[in-house]
């Protein structure tokens, strides 16, 4: 995803990330002191996170004190915008880079449903918004985006069975980074009972997809082949690996739910242009969807892919210009402990 693209439409991840400053701020309160030591602060799935970069400027500054370095370490995808990030967490304002002189930046390219540190190093690991992301997409045809509400129970089953051992195998890796006594915060979107976190509009994104299919713009494979892996577990779901048995590696210190609604709704109830709502829900529905599509299109030239991602999320637009509902995202925010 491009940083510049990531970055314009952020906003409702920035708000939900803004409920943990103070869960953040209490976890460096706990981190002993090694005034002769390295602190090393994780953000797994940073994208380009001017969000982060401000977030835990009060986090690393607390901790600046408390050791000889600190050093804030951004895990993402190889492919995501590297530059983007380093750009953002040296330019953006308030950013933690610029708090203490004994602060620097780290990246760590690689999934974090690997380890990325060695083993008990990590003093304080955070999350944000993330974590919906699985490691594989589980294709349904005719599904761009993984809609429960309209998939066959076969196709469900498999993708809640990947969402839980994605789940444990993130908790498992955790557990070997994180020091003991160490705070792991995150922030993702959760499914409420009969609610529907952005379900509506993934259903227009779908039924555009699967228009485009049936005028034959696209072919049915790619149509059946394309499938963001982003998925909305269930409060149960998140709390499974706590919920049976204490969990061998975490204690669940405090668990929140937090609902947030698009900013571009409050602007468009204020200014009343719906083509600009559309336009904001169409941008941040594609860069969330991007990179699959271009997979999914690969065997065509780059133009033919532009063209047609521009045809799919000209549909959307005009789907949400002619139907306008608010955009409500569910948030859960987890503070664990590593025993
Ligand atoms: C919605 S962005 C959140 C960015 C930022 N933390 C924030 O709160 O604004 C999700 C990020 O998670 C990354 N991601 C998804 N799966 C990942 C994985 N397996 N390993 C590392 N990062 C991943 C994506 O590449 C994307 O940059």
């Amino acid at each position: 995803m491009h940083g510049s693209e990531y970055r314009q439409y952020d906003q409702m991840q920035h708000r939900a990330n803004q409920a943990t400053q103070a869960l953040l701020l209490r976890a460096a309160e706990s981190v002993p002191e090694h005034k002769q030591h390295k602190l090393l602060v994780a953000d797994y799935g940073s994208s380009v996170s001017t969000s982060s970069a401000q977030l835990l400027a009060p986090v690393v500054q607390q901790l600046a004190s408390k050791a000889a370095l600190v050093s804030v370490a951004h895990v993402d995808l190889p492919e995501n915008d590297w530059q983007a990030l380093s750009e953002a967490v040296q330019s953006c304002a308030g950013s933690y880079v610029h708090v203490a002189s004994n602060v620097s930046s780290q990246q760590c390219a690689r999934s974090f449903y690997t380890q990325c540190f060695p083993a008990a190093t990590v003093s304080l690991g955070w999350s944000g918004i993330a974590l919906q992301w699985l490691s594989a997409s589980i294709p349904q045809a005719g599904h761009l985006c993984c809609t429960p509400s309209s998939m066959d129970s076969g196709a469900i089953s498999k993708i809640k069975a990947q969402a839980q051992e994605d789940w444990r195998v993130f908790l498992a890796h955790r557990a070997t980074e994180l020091k003991p006594g160490a705070h792991l915060i995150v922030t993702a979107l959760c499914l409420l009972p009969g609610e529907s976190t952005l379900g509506q509009a993934l259903d227009q994104l779908n039924s555009c997809w699967r228009s485009m299919a049936a005028e034959g713009i696209i072919s049915m494979e790619e149509r059946d082949q394309a499938s963001v892996p982003l998925y909305s577990r269930s409060w149960e779901e998140w709390m499974q690996p706590f919920a049976v048995a204490e969990h061998p590696s975490f204690l669940v210190l405090q668990t929140a739910l937090r609902r947030v609604a698009a900013p571009a709704w409050a602007r468009f109830r204020e200014s009343n242009n719906v083509v600009q709502l559309a336009a904001d829900y169409a941008g941040s529905m594609k860069t969330c969807c991007t990179r699959c599509l271009q997979k999914a299109l690969s065997s065509r030239p780059v133009e033919e892919q532009q063209t047609i991602m521009t045809s799919l999320f000209d549909r959307f637009e005009g789907l949400i210009a002619s139907d306008p509902s608010q955009s409500l995202g569910d948030f859960i925010i987890l503070d664990l402990v590593k025993t």
